[in-house]
């Protein structure tokens, strides 16, 4: 009994004592002065002459509010890891041609744009960062995170050497890539090592071949702006071998869901005496608009992570915290070799992607795992924070819609409509000083036209990416409600789509097509195709013959706009499809994260306080919106839901998420909610 009492206690002191005098991560590989950074140079990394393995998490700080930064970070410190891993979007940064937002730029996402600041706070809570500043960036984000602005030049081919692209890289990484510099680790910063484009070789097939001229010019560009440390690539290497690197000038490191030892036995051919890594170790995954919610089995990962740690390789998780594509910002799949949009797939507003923490910020089952396998795995052992407390969440009372608005108030509001005889794309729109619109709604509208009993209304080519359709105001397309749906007139998935415009006859009427962005492809067939948005593709044709001298209207949701609305009424009762904007108001004494719930209502996106939430869509599979208390505040705050055609009467809080399908008319999808 002694004996064993004694050996207890003499355990929990020891562990006292060490835990004591544990350095932290930066005293272990900072004293006692910095001398060199990441080195590959040997079969293992080492960082400032010590052996290291990274141990990283993707957080993307465009994704996550900024009072939450620290949050997320310590709780990823805290299970252990050593790193976090970040892409740097360009559409964000350089929101407009030669205008840019580094968190005081003043666009609705200013924010969430302070890179320098997130960057200080990794270090501060103990990790290592590693960087992936594109310029292109996949990440299931709006265009990979080029700015639309770019497609204004004709012909430009994005992720290649074509020096009409080239020009606005140069430009922009003159700009970032000075900014970052002061951040890395041999300048006593937290970076160790920057990524160079992304997954480039999977742009490889239909005809295009990989331009390593490219590459080279971005690793001239950072080399030029005083980037010193460790430059590396990402891909899948037993798909793509070599293609998307520089041999011998970027480290090669491996993205993948399962089978470590194959990427990285292929990565160990391909690059003698150099480290393994993984860059993507993917913990979940996204959703698009009418698939299931995706979610991967705990133990799938766990054991998965547990091949990669033993092999040994160094790993960033990806995600380690999706967090959500707030506004306009998911991106898109383009999933078949089609150059036309037909196989469009855009990802849902919530990239919860269920990792080790949820969109809100919560462990999962996957977060103790990691933490018991880096616990066992990590040599190096180096001070930890306690594990932080998750936030409260609340589910509000439900609120009532309290003023409404219809179409055409809605554009009484719009002082930057466009007169042409031609359809315009949006980034052709001659607004924002020269860079189009970028995103949101585009509205066509022809007045005074005649409409002959059972006309038909033909859209050459396709919509990019969904119409709606009204005549006097009236709405004639159908409502977004079955996934099967999307198979029919207005929307993308229909080549020369034809309306039929009702049996009676119309003189003077005024026919509008409101067209939406689903959000830019990301992934599929970059860079061969177009991305513009809006109806661009052919003309709008009644009854064969071509209509023109359009009044175009940009409707972007900018927060100024959505403040400073004019031309309220109180709500009619009456039950007129089409789109309409419906004004609420939540009181809060104290605020709290809650989910806002989109039940009952059918297509559109939530505003609150004049910040662009996101978009909902019964469809599913996403149901609820994540809606973090920083955006609240105390006493009154407005929410505005843009509906595109039959509104609820009320909006709904929860405490959890929900997911859930709807297929086809009688037949409900799959349904989870999460704790
Ligand atoms: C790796 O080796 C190269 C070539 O000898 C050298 O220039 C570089 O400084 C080394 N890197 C580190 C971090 O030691
Ligand atoms: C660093 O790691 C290598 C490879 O595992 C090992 O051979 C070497 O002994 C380690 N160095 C130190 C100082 O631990
Ligand atoms: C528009 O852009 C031009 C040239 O880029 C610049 O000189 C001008 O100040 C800009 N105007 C506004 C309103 O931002
Ligand atoms: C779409 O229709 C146009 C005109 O009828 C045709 O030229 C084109 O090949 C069609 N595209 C596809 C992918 O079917
Ligand atoms: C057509 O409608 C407009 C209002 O949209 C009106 O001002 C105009 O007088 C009408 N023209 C005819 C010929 O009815
Ligand atoms: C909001 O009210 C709560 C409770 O009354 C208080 O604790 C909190 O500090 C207030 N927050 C702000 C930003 O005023």
């Amino acid at each position: 009994m002694t004996l064993i009492y004694s050996i207890v206690v003499c355990c929990a002191t020891m562990a006292l004592t060490v835990s004591a005098v544990l350095p932290t991560l930066y005293e272990y590989y900072t004293l006692p002065k910095i001398e060199t950074g990441l080195s590959a140079n040997q079969s293992y990394f080492t960082l400032n002459g010590r052996n290291i393995s990274l141990y990283s998490g993707a957080l993307h700080y465009f994704r996550v509010p900024k009072p939450y930064w620290r949050d997320r970070l310590r709780k990823m410190r805290a299970a252990g890891l050593n790193a976090v891993e970040t892409y740097i979007p360009w559409n964000l940064h350089e929101y407009e041609d030669g205008k840019y937002d580094f968190g005081k730029g003043g666009t609705d996402m200013q924010d969430f744009l302070d890179v320098k600041e997130f960057f200080q706070i990794a270090k501060e809570e103990d990790l290592f960062a590693i960087a992936r500043p594109g310029p292109f960036i996949c990440a299931e984000w709006e265009f990979g995170g080029f700015p639309s602005w770019l497609l204004r030049t004709k012909d430009i081919k994005v992720r290649t050497s074509d020096s009409k692209y080239m020009k606005y890289v140069t430009r922009y990484f003159d700009v970032l890539l000075p900014i970052l510099a002061l951040l890395q680790f041999t300048n006593g910063g937290p970076i160790v090592a920057f990524q160079i484009e992304n997954e480039y070789g999977s742009t490889e097939g239909n005809g295009f071949e990989p331009d390593r001229v490219y590459l080279r010019q971005l690793v001239d560009l950072y080399r030029k702006n005083g980037i010193r440390e460790l430059l590396v690539s990402s891909d899948s290497p037993t798909a793509h071998g070599d293609k998307g690197t520089l041999p011998g000038v970027l480290l090669q490191t491996a993205n993948f869901a399962g089978n470590p030892k194959a990427e990285f036995d292929k990565l160990k051919e391909l690059q003698h005496n150099k480290p393994t890594m993984s860059m993507e170790f993917w913990t979940g995954w996204f959703d698009h608009w009418s698939e299931y919610h995706h979610t991967r089995d705990d133990d799938d990962f766990g054991k998965v992570y547990e091949q990669i740690l033993s092999y040994p390789a160094s790993v960033n998780m990806y995600m380690f915290h999706g967090g959500t594509s707030f506004g306009f910002l998911n991106g898109a799949n383009l999933n078949n070799a089609q150059i036309d949009n037909s196989g469009y797939q855009p990802d849902t507003t919530s990239y919860d992607y269920d990792a080790p923490l949820t969109e809100a910020g919560d462990y999962t089952e996957k977060y103790v795992i990691v933490k018991k396998l880096l616990n066992q795995y990590n040599k190096v052992l180096t001070k930890l924070p306690v594990t932080p407390a998750i936030s409260e969440k609340i589910a509000y009372p439900k609120i009532s819609v309290e003023k409404e608005m219809m179409l055409d108030d809605i554009l009484a509001n719009i002082h930057s409509s466009v007169s042409s005889f031609n359809l315009l794309s949006m980034e052709n729109l001659p607004i924002n000083n020269g860079s189009g619109q970028s995103f949101g709604y585009t509205l066509y509208r022809k007045e005074n036209i005649d409409l002959p009993p059972n006309s038909v209304l033909t859209i050459e080519g396709r919509v990019c990416d969904s119409v709606v359709v009204l005549v006097n105001g009236v709405l004639m397309s159908k409502p977004l409600l079955y996934t099967e749906d999307l198979n029919g007139f207005g929307f993308w998935k229909v080549n020369n789509s034809k309306l039929t415009l009702g049996p009676r006859g119309l003189k003077n009427a005024t026919l509008d097509l409101l067209v939406e962005n689903w959000g830019r492809v990301n992934f599929g067939l970059l860079p061969q195709f177009n991305q513009f948005k809006g109806l661009w593709q052919g003309g709008v044709l009644i009854n064969k013959e071509k209509v023109t001298s359009w009044k175009i209207y940009p409707i972007e949701f900018k927060k100024s706009w959505n403040n400073n609305l004019v031309g309220w009424k109180d709500p009619s009762g009456r039950w007129a499809p089409g789109p309409s904007l419906h004004k609420a108001t939540l009181n809060v004494k104290e605020t709290k994260d809650t989910f806002v719930s989109m039940e009952g209502w059918t297509k559109g996106i939530v505003i609150v306080n004049g910040f662009v939430l996101g978009r909902y869509a019964r469809i599913g599979p996403q149901q609820t919106l994540y809606l973090p208390a920083p955006f609240l505040k105390n006493g009154t705050n407005t929410i505005l839901v843009f509906e595109h055609y039959m509104p609820a009467p009320e909006i709904k809080f929860c405490r959890t998420p929900h997911f859930k399908t709807i297929k086809r008319k009688g037949l409900q999808g799959r349904s989870s909610s999460r704790n």
